[in-house]
């Protein structure tokens, strides 16, 4: 599709992915691949350039992930960051060895030859290490072009080939100036012009939708959730009508979620759109469980009932759209032996199996969550619906702990949205990754008026996180809490207590079941 590409090697860094991100930045468009693509597929892909990530392995080691060796005679300029830095180096002749010391952390690095690679970068400045080889002598076709206090070649150029190489990471925010030193790569070295736009996306991406789906029908699953309303937003704009959206109320929804959906898509999308009122069913499917993997397991059961019989009665339906995102992908496609640590976290029971018999339209493949939110802003979607926090697909079932009936959900339901509403009049909604209201099966003693009362307790829990594997409690103003507190205690019957909730994950999860 975009001319403009970059190829990313992963060679087993943690930080593949944010290279990728990095370089998009620059409005570059670029891929994760494996380490060991071939010459030739690269030829076919006909990048502008190459970066090789850094990794955990030892050039040395019999395992020691490489790459094949004829890339370097495409004449397609290379960065090798950290081990893509020694692998190239030691590929092309260059002698890397273990360092004095291993280097973690923040070092001071000293260009010593402003080459293209380092235009406009500060002489000195700060760079993150993370290695524990390093390039020791060079063969002579490197140059050094900077060093720092242990490590005396931190970044290499060769001399006849467009192949650079730098020992630190550009593309983490300990390196402040990181992001010049891609640009400069990207724009000096490859040539690269920067098209990569939401718009060419939209474009392109309308194009391709056509081209896939002709005159059939594609039925397109609506969660209330950012990724599925870009992809049905993105599908309404290549092929209209063409498009059959479902949305499940299965009652385990937040406040204003089922009417927000409805108003974005039938009132201003003017999409063809059902909305199945089946909170009953779920619920009854619910009564007396109480294990919170069953719970998943039977919401997941209704749901892809229900969504089949809808679908079965959408005729000349042969696609079903579904917004996988970029890492999605990397993440599924990780073979088990693969260099980078396949690691997820989905629990998704929202899935629908292959049976279904349809064929898939994935049109947000490529795209990473914040490129997917600015492609929502520019389809025209709702501020509301494009910044909205995650949502589980059990939803608040797994929020009322325990059996979960219609009268909890009331309850927890309106807790949920006065601790939202204080959070987006604070302005902190968008500045956490998570928020939401928890009702315990926990009753306690308070006092209201004169009298005693035994009621029940409601945790909020909020969260700062970047990728949702990890995540840190937000350190919420206390007046804010002190407000969430006396809103949800004075109207929402039934809750005299609430608790805050101030465990990390690890150890703790994000959600409570
Ligand atoms: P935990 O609780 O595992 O949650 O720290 C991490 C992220 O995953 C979401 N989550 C789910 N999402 N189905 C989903 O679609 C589920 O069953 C499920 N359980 C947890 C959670 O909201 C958080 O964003």
């Amino acid at each position: 599709m975009n001319q403009e590409l970059v190829l990313v090697f992963d060679f087993g860094s943690q930080f593949g992915q944010l290279i990728a991100r990095r370089v998009r930045e620059q409005n570059v468009f670029c891929q994760l691949v494996r380490h060991d693509i071939t010459a030739e597929r690269v030829k076919e892909l006909n990048p502008k350039g190459i970066i090789f990530s850094g990794g955990p392995s030892s050039v040395y080691e019999a395992k020691a992930p490489k790459c094949d060796p004829k890339i370097f005679d495409l004449n397609i300029p290379v960065l090798g960051i950290c081990y893509g830095m020694q692998l190239a180096c030691h590929t092309l002749g260059g002698k890397v060895a273990p360092a004095a010391a291993r280097e973690y952390g923040r070092a001071t690095l000293n260009v010593t030859n402003a080459d293209q690679l380092f235009r406009g970068y500060p002489p000195e400045s700060t760079v993150w290490m993370s290695h524990g080889d390093q390039v020791h002598t060079m063969s002579g076709d490197f140059v050094p072009l900077a060093s720092t206090d242990t490590c005396p070649v931190a970044a290499v150029k060769h001399t006849s080939r467009p192949v650079y190489g730098i020992q630190f990471h550009p593309e983490v925010s300990h390196t402040p100036h990181g992001g010049q030193i891609l640009a400069n790569f990207l724009r000096d070295v490859c040539g690269c012009r920067g098209l990569w736009k939401i718009q060419t996306f939209i474009e392109e991406t309308v194009q391709t939708i056509r081209a896939q789906v002709g005159d059939k029908r594609v039925i397109c699953g609506l969660s209330g959730g950012v990724d599925s309303a870009v992809c049905a937003a993105l599908l309404v704009k290549a092929i209209g009508p063409q498009v059959a959206c479902i949305y499940v109320d299965n009652g385990m929804m937040r406040e204003g979620e089922t009417d927000l959906v409805r108003h974005t898509f039938r009132d201003w999308y003017k999409a063809d759109l059902s909305v199945v009122h089946a909170s009953e069913h779920f619920l009854a499917a619910l009564q007396g469980v109480t294990d919170p993997q069953e719970k998943r397991k039977i919401i997941g059961r209704v749901f892809v009932e229900i969504f089949k019989n809808e679908a079965k009665a959408i005729p000349d339906a042969h696609f079903l759209a579904q917004g996988t995102l970029y890492p999605d992908v990397i993440e599924s496609g990780g073979s088990k032996d693969g260099p980078a640590a396949t690691i997820k976290l989905h629990h998704n029971v929202g899935g629908l199996p292959a049976e279904l018999g349809f064929e898939l339209v994935e049109p947000l493949r490529d795209l990473f969550k914040d490129e997917v939110r600015r492609l929502g802003i520019e389809l025209g979607l709702p501020e509301d619906v494009v910044w909205r926090h995650p949502f589980p697909g059990p939803g608040l079932a797994v929020r009322c702990l325990g059996e979960v009936t219609a009268e909890k959900l009331a309850t927890l339901r309106k807790a949920d949205t006065i601790f939202l509403d204080e959070l987006h009049k604070a302005g902190w909604y968008r500045k956490t990754s998570q928020a939401f209201a928890v009702l315990l099966p926990v009753q306690s003693v308070g006092v209201m008026g004169d009298g005693r009362t035994y009621e029940n307790t409601v945790a909020i829990r909020c969260v700062q996180t970047d990728d949702f594997m990890t995540a840190d409690w937000s350190h919420l103003p206390h007046d804010l809490l002190a407000r969430v507190s006396t809103a949800i205690i004075n109207r929402v019957k039934g809750v005299n207590r609430v608790v805050y909730d101030i465990s990390s994950k690890p150890p703790a999860t994000i959600e409570w079941e």
